[in-house]
């Protein structure tokens, strides 16, 4: 099974991610943890030149090293990972990532970057995606708060981000069989109980 954690920075899925490794694993799951761009020695530096505020790269050139990085994992990574029993895959983002993001927020178009993502994952796809849901106010908050310096895509303005987050709703409709959306704006607590219930109802193997 592979489930994808996706939504804006600072929506929390790196801190969700790691509560759900623990209890999959408690579980009696064998269970990965994996990121995106990066997870791989390549995709690790591919995931350097992309979130250098030094690098200046088109559109297009953007969305080919973040699918460089993700064929890479797939391949060296995901595959053989998923090949084993009681296995669940945990990616930190995937290529809904790239169709909201390059497709929508860069305006490289939804469907052209859907098609190279099926090429890219040679048609891996999640079987569950987790929207983590957050306005820009929120995002902002608590990536102050964590007190990191901003990422090249973390400089971006608002209306990337709002126009990000109009393409994620877009892709829970879109997907809604695999997307689920996850009120991400509560307390730690309380998005980690929503994302055990999508999770628990998905479970190849019932706990
Ligand atoms: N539900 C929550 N309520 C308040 N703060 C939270 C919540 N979830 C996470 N945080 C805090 O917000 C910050 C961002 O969370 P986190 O790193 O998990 O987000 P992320 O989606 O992984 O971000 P990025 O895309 O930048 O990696 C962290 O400092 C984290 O401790
Ligand atoms: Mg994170």
């Amino acid at each position: 099974m592979l489930i994808s954690f996706e939504g804006i920075d600072g929506s929390g899925k790196s801190t969700q991610l790691a509560r759900t490794v623990a209890w999959l694993k408690s579980l009696g799951y064998d269970v990965l943890l994996t990121r995106e761009p990066g997870g791989t020695a390549a995709g690790e530096q591919i995931r350097a030149q992309l979130l250098d505020p030094r690098s200046h790269l088109s559109p297009r050139a953007e969305f080919l090293l973040y699918s460089a990085s993700r064929a890479q994992l797939v391949d060296e990574v995901l595959l053989p990972h998923l090949r084993k029993p009681r296995a669940i895959a945990l990616v930190d983002r995937f290529a809904d990532s790239s169709t909201v993001y390059q497709g929508g927020g860069r305006e490289l178009g939804i469907e052209e970057v859907e098609a190279v993502n099926m090429f890219v994952t040679g048609n891996l796809s999640p079987d569950l995606t987790l929207y983590l849901d957050v306005d820009y106010a929120t995002s902002v908050s608590r990536r102050e708060r964590a007190g990191s310096e901003p990422d090249r895509l973390e400089r971006s303005p608002r209306e990337f981000f709002e126009s990000v987050r109009e393409a994620y709703w877009e892709l829970c409709e879109r997907h809604a069989a695999r997307v689920r959306r996850i009120d991400a704006s509560g307390d730690e607590d309380t998005v980690f109980a929503q994302v055990q219930a999508a999770i628990a109802e998905r479970l190849p193997v019932k706990p």
